[in-house]
């Protein structure tokens, strides 16, 4: 379980994070949710260790990882697909699903479960990664990041300019990966629908605080449509 505690964090002189605290359980799917802007994504980056906290905890199976490099995050089990993707858009479908398993033994090989989660991968494995559509590349970025088997999937707006058909299939996969219980998804999100659809616990973040958490079967209850409405 991954849990979160008073984080801050500056941007130079501005105060991005302020006392943010979060919870992400195996088995479970927590979506974070907020307006463009609010740090989403810098909460998420703080997480891999990518940007340096200013004061809190950050504790991942019962350790404080706050002062790990990322490194060492991901070789804790931490996988992170980022905002945008990055994939590698030179390299083969297969080459960005190795780079998954970069700080993983020499001849790990890519899991083939991978290839049912997402078949359009075991298609396109020697395409280059630029050459996918945008939807196909969000679920090499997911493959890759589930590719030396995290036990928590950490993802930054993975519906973000993508096919509603494609969305669909990402959120069946979400879904499967928690229901598996041996992994916790923290899935950050502006697509409300998408987010109320998979919560299990949901967590509101308006100009780097939270406002409001709960079960998510209380979403609609507690009117959070409204908090992140545009
Ligand atoms: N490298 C940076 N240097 C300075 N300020 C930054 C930097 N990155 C982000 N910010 C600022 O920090 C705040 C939080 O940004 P962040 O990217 O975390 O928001 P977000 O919630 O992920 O937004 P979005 O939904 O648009 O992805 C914003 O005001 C942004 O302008
Ligand atoms: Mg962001």
């Amino acid at each position: 379980m991954l849990e979160v505690h008073n984080l801050h964090q500056y941007y130079g002189g501005s105060h991005i994070l302020r006392n943010v605290s979060v919870k992400a359980e195996i088995g479970k799917i927590t979506v974070l949710l907020g307006r463009n802007g609010v740090g989403k994504t810098t909460l998420l980056k703080s997480l891999m260790g990518l940007v340096p906290i200013k004061s809190g905890r950050i504790e991942w199976q019962g350790h404080d990882i706050a002062r790990k490099t990322p490194y060492e995050r991901a070789r804790s089990g931490i996988g992170y697909v980022p905002q945008g993707r990055e994939i590698f858009s030179r390299l083969s479908v297969e080459d960005n699903l190795r780079m998954g398993l970069s700080y993983c033994p020499a001849r790990t090989r890519i899991p083939g479960e991978l290839y049912e989660l997402f078949p359009v991968l075991k298609q396109m494995l020697h395409r280059r990664g630029g050459d996918l559509s945008g939807g196909q590349q969000q679920q090499l970025a997911i493959a890759r990041a589930l590719a030396p088997r995290p036990q928590i999937l950490i993802l930054d707006e993975p519906t973000e300019g993508i096919q509603p058909s494609i969305i669909k299939d990402i959120g069946r996969v979400i879904r499967m990966l928690a229901d598996r219980g041996d992994m916790a998804i923290l899935l950050c999100e502006q697509y409300y629908d998408f987010a109320e659809e998979l919560a299990d616990y949901y967590v509101v973040m308006e100009r780097g605080e939270v406002i409001a958490a709960g079960p998510g079967n209380e979403m609609q209850q507690k009117g959070i449509r409204k908090l992140v409405a545009i």
